[in-house]
């Protein structure tokens, strides 16, 4: 046998190649740190939607946030959802909570300042959320703007926000239409399994509804695939039939499945801090970036 040059080299080659590119094939940039903030607010509110359950919206509200907040922004989360899943994976226990997201929309004396409570992450504070909420779908039904009420929670903090990130609960009923409301931007995660893509023309028309009715300036920021598995075509597939339907709607930035996720929310911590260096870590943190790049967050 001749000795060829060495494979070394080439194979390194392949790999800068492969790094460079995303799971559809569009090159992917470094996205740059952004520059800290000089000063903060006012918040760009985006809503974390998606009707199907488990597809990574809480996960994502709380890891983007946590990494937002990293890098120098001043971020909300507001649980939405009387799961209360936010709350209790920012370290926060729903069932002892006197005040919530539901009395500060149902009772007019309540200051949000009052429920408003700061994190294990420096920069992250959390508007929690517990069953309470569930009634609130019920009793806002004969209020007078009753799509607008999350905006006008807000409203007095906005300012001190750059962003503000709400969890909206699996579905499209009166809740998650004033998130919608209340929203510059919606974020949709989507699981990359077979049946990810049933249902998402429903969100996109009833964000198109609340876009025509409500709130003209609502955007559709990205769709985020999540629980993406490299190593199988089926993962591959769903994540190319995203992108021939919705184009650069879905982010470069894509979501691994690991088991580091489910056991940062059992240590009730985000996963920048439950292990910094882990690649699931650095998804997130690319999406702070990415975000930031495309002009979506601060
Ligand atoms: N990338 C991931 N890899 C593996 N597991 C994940 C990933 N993202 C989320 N999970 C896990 O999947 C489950 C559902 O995730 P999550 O709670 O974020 O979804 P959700 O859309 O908020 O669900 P729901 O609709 O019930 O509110 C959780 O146990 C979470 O830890
Ligand atoms: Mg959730």
């Amino acid at each position: 046998m001749t000795s060829q040059a060495p494979s070394g080299p080439s194979i390194r080659q392949d790999a800068l190649v492969l790094e460079s590119v995303d799971p559809v094939g569009r090159p992917l940039p470094d996205f740059p740190v952004p520059p800290r903030l000089a000063s903060h607010g006012p918040g760009r509110v985006i809503a974390m939607c998606n009707q199907k359950g488990g597809v990574g919206k809480t996960t994502t509200t709380i890891n983007l946030g946590a990494a937002l907040a990293e890098i120098g922004r001043r971020v909300l989360v507001v649980d939405f959802d009387p799961q209360g899943a936010a709350s209790v994976g920012l370290g926060v226990s729903p069932h002892e909570l006197d005040l919530t997201v539901y009395n500060l929309m149902m009772e007019r004396n309540v200051d949000i300042r009052q429920v408003l409570r700061s994190t294990v992450v420096e920069g992250l504070d959390l508007l929690p959320a517990n069953i309470d909420l569930s009634a609130a779908e019920v009793q806002l039904v004969g209020e007078v703007a009753r799509e607008s009420v999350l905006s006008r929670v807000l409203r007095p903090v906005v300012d001190e926000y750059d962003v503000i990130l709400v969890d909206c609960q699996p579905s499209l009923g009166l809740l998650t239409v004033n998130a919608l409301t209340a929203a510059h931007g919606v974020l949709i995660p989507l699981e990359c399994e077979f049946f990810a893509l049933r249902g998402v023309a429903l969100l996109v028309e009833t964000i198109e509804k609340v876009r025509d009715r409500l709130n003209p300036r609502l955007e559709i920021d990205g769709i985020l695939a999540t629980m993406y598995d490299s190593r199988t075509l089926h993962s591959r597939e769903v994540i190319s039939r995203v992108h021939e339907a919705f184009g650069d709607t879905l982010l470069q930035t894509v979501i691994g499945r690991t088991v580091k996720f489910p056991d940062a929310s059992v240590a009730a911590e985000p996963i920048t801090s439950y292990a910094p260096t882990h690649p699931g870590a650095a998804a997130y943190r690319q999406l702070a970036r990415e975000l930031v790049a495309r002009g979506d967050a601060a």
